[in-house]
């Protein structure tokens, strides 16, 4: 028993040094000391069998080896316990002298930017700014600037319909004519918005894109007006010295008409590869109002004149921006938005 006792107590020894948590001490006490299998107890209740004369010793090395190892459980589970707490607290804690994470800036986007500009030269000069309405009807987007039915732009190849009756505009003019109609001159109105038609998505088309408008109804206006207005706007629009060409061109709702061009922005006007080595751009469609489109909307061209003009916003942030493919502009990917 007592060669029982000291084997015990050498297991219980290397036992304990391989009990590195509170858990393995648990269960290291319970096998020791638990009240149903615990060895220590076994131990106890197998001294009665125990001769009489060796009941002293074997009773004395029992009582040290319990007394011993009790103590030193107890002893090993507060320095375990304190370590824990120590490892727990120092996985919780917060170290508040880290710098924080700062929450991600918005960015305007491209065309809001270009959008933005455009509407504060024109209302310095006194327009107004009304964005008109998406969702339009033939009269507004077609027939009121005087399209004539079999005009190309009013084939559905271009225009998306809705139903019979309503479509979504393929341009901004839609709001010359709202204008007009709502107010006596003189008028003065600026107009931002989406526009629609049913192109394929290319570098630079896509079925849907934005427009700036213009309209100056007034006594005595003429195209003089109109290329010193659109001169003051471009050269605030690009820089200063951006030179200005008006060609002739076509548009139903315009007499005489005009396109704009703009001398290259990357090169100058000295020719490259985005120009067509031409040293020009094409900017801007505008004209005088028809006298068609007065009479429309009950204005009388003999009294009244005016001028208009319109541009897509998509291409003025392509160039200021340097943005080969307009696709850049509607995917919305945050690494491009978040450089503007
Ligand atoms: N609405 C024309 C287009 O979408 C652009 C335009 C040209 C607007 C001449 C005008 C204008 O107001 O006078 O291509």
């Amino acid at each position: 028993m007592l060669d029982e006792i000291q084997k015990a107590s050498a297991e219980f020894e290397s036992a304990l040094a391989a009990a590195t948590t509170s858990r393995a001490l648990d269960e290291l006490r319970l096998r020791y000391f638990g009240r149903k299998e615990g060895l220590v107890p076994a131990l106890f209740s197998r001294l009665k069998e125990v001769p009489k004369e060796q009941k002293k010793d074997v009773g004395d090395a029992l009582n040290r080896f319990r007394d011993h190892a009790e103590a030193i459980l107890k002893e090993r589970s507060a320095s375990l316990a304190n370590a824990e707490a120590a490892q727990k607290e120092a996985r919780e804690t917060i170290d508040v002298t880290l710098p924080g994470r700062l929450p991600r800036l918005g960015h305007l986007h491209p065309i809001t930017i270009v959008r933005r500009q455009m509407e504060s030269i024109f209302s310095e000069m006194g327009y107004s700014i009304d964005p008109g309405p998406e969702v339009e009807t033939d009269w507004y987007n077609f027939e009121a600037l005087n399209f004539t039915p079999d005009h190309p732009a009013r084939d559905t190849q271009d225009t998306f319909f809705l139903s019979e009756k309503l479509l979504l505009r393929t341009h901004t003019s839609n709001v010359q004519i709202r204008t007009m109609e709502s107010f006596r001159p003189p008028i003065k109105v600026m107009s931002c918005g989406r526009v629609f038609r049913r192109d394929e998505i290319t570098m630079r088309r896509s079925p849907m894109f934005h427009q700036a408008e213009g309209l100056l109804v007034d006594r005595g206006i003429h195209i003089g007006h109109l290329r010193g207005t659109l001169e003051h706007f471009l050269h605030r629009l690009f820089t200063p010295d951006t030179k200005i060409r008006m060609r002739p061109s076509f548009f139903p709702f315009t007499e005489p008409s005009a396109e704009i061009d703009i001398s290259c922005v990357f090169c100058g006007g000295k020719g490259c590869g985005t120009c067509s080595h031409t040293g020009w751009m094409e900017i801007l469609g505008c004209g005088m109002v028809h006298p068609q489109v007065l009479r429309n909307v009950g204005i009388d061209p003999e009294e009244w004149s005016g001028f208009a003009f319109g541009m897509g916003i998509d291409r003025v942030a392509m160039l200021k921006f340097d943005l080969p493919n307009i696709r850049t502009l509607f995917e919305n990917d945050l690494r491009v938005l978040s450089q503007f």
